[in-house]
């Protein structure tokens, strides 16, 4: 009998990590897998349990820990922070020493995000430049100071170095309402992060808000497309691994179509309209007061008119086939407002945190043009 795979997860209660969890348990292989989920929350660890993995307390800071756990690892999947350094130094390290006790290459699939090409435009115009995830040398060109650049970086030089498997996938915007017994169980958040800012500054606001004009164009990609890229990654990487691309081939861009940041907002301001907060659908510009006040500086709020065009290709090259098309992305807007509208009066009223959360580290990346 062949011994299970030890798949280490980091970032089960999150909303991409929570996904992948639920694939990984409903897919026809998980009982060639031991699953060992990392968690913050004991409390979270428990009702993990209770959907059958195994849990480990370990915050991306306790680096021994990580260290340890990936070095017990067949696999590492992480979807807990695309810019911490010292944690995916610590993973790496640990991946290197289960090469050198076991002989075998541990994969490593690791969560970026397209925002790594993505130009800071404030709504006013389109990239020009199309990135495609074959082309290599256009993704070797990339600035090493870029957004989650010197953790990608890191992780294709573990590749390099002999001693891993790499695999980055890059998602653009994720949207949609998750699913599944981990977000029923309340282990993890339902929604994701750009979009829901935008929708919640416009539910404070009564209008839809738009940053700058909203001209410039942005990938979309709905959760369950990112979650089954993610398995279908690891199907491919146990049935096929030469058929798999890695390290500098091992980049998988997430995007299934293209949007304005407008046509978002318009969408957005429907649903307004239909919650009874105004009766124009029209979006308005974000005054730079506002961008501070929703999203802690004008940089951090000027993300939600970032612009970057892409080509998926590398997945749809293993099996990736995607089912949502730009219209769904538009008719999730509604049911998520009025989700965000339901929480906001459950809560008793808005929270920011975590989009100004983010202002330092993105302040410190995007300078405003
Ligand atoms: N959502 C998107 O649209 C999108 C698009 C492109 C890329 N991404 C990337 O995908 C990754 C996951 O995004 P998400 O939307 O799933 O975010 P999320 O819902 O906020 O989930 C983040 C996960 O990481 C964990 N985590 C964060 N800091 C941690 C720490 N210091 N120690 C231990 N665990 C920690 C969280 O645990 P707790 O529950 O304990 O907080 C949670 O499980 C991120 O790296 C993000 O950059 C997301």
């Amino acid at each position: 009998m062949t011994s299970k795979w030890v798949v280490v997860l980091f970032g089960a209660t999150g909303y991409v990590g929570g996904s992948v969890l639920n694939r990984l348990l409903q897919d026809p292989a998980t009982k060639t897998w031991e699953i060992i989920t990392p968690v913050r929350s004991p409390e979270k660890a428990k009702l993990l349990e209770k959907l059958g993995v195994k849990t480990e307390i370990a915050s991306l800071s306790d680096h021994d820990k990580l260290e340890l756990l990936a070095s017990r690892a067949r696999v590492v999947i992480n979807a807990a922070g695309s810019d911490d350094l010292p944690a995916i130094n610590a993973i790496l390290k640990g991946m290197r020493k289960a090469h050198e006790r076991t002989g075998e290459l541990p994969i490593l699939i690791h969560t970026s995000g397209t925002g790594e090409i993505s130009e800071m435009a404030y709504g006013k115009y389109t990239a020009e430049t199309v990135w495609s995830d074959l082309d290599v040398g256009q993704l070797k060109s990339v600035e090493p100071t870029a957004f989650h650049r010197g953790v990608d970086l890191a992780v294709v030089h573990a590749d390099e170095g002999g001693y891993a498997r790499t695999h980055i996938i890059m998602p653009g915007v994720i949207y949609g309402i998750a699913t599944g017994p981990v977000f029923e169980a309340g282990i993890a958040k339902a929604i994701s992060k750009d979009v829901p800012g935008l929708i919640k500054a416009s539910l404070d606001r009564k209008r839809a808000g738009v940053v700058g004009p909203g001209k410039s164009v942005w990938g979309h990609v709905h959760i369950d497309d990112v979650a089954d890229m993610y398995l279908v990654l690891l199907d491919a990487i146990k049935s096929n691994p030469q058929s798999v691309g890695h390290g500098w081939e091992g980049f998988y861009f997430g995007v299934t179509g293209h949007n304005t940041w407008y046509e978002a907002s318009k969408a957005i301001g429907e649903a307004l309209v239909g919650l009874g907060f105004t009766d124009d659908a029209e979006p308005t510009t974000l005054t730079d007061e506002e961008l501070e006040k929703y999203w802690g500086s004008i940089t951090a709020g000027g993300y939600a008119g970032i612009t970057c065009v892409c080509r998926a290709e590398r997945a749809r090259t293993i099996g990736w086939k995607p089912k949502y098309t730009k219209g769904a992305l538009l008719a999730s807007l509604k049911p998520e407002a009025e989700m965000q509208w339901k929480l906001v009066q459950e809560k008793g009223g808005f929270d920011f945190s975590y989009e100004k959360s983010h202002a330092p580290m993105l302040d410190r990346i995007f300078k405003r043009r």
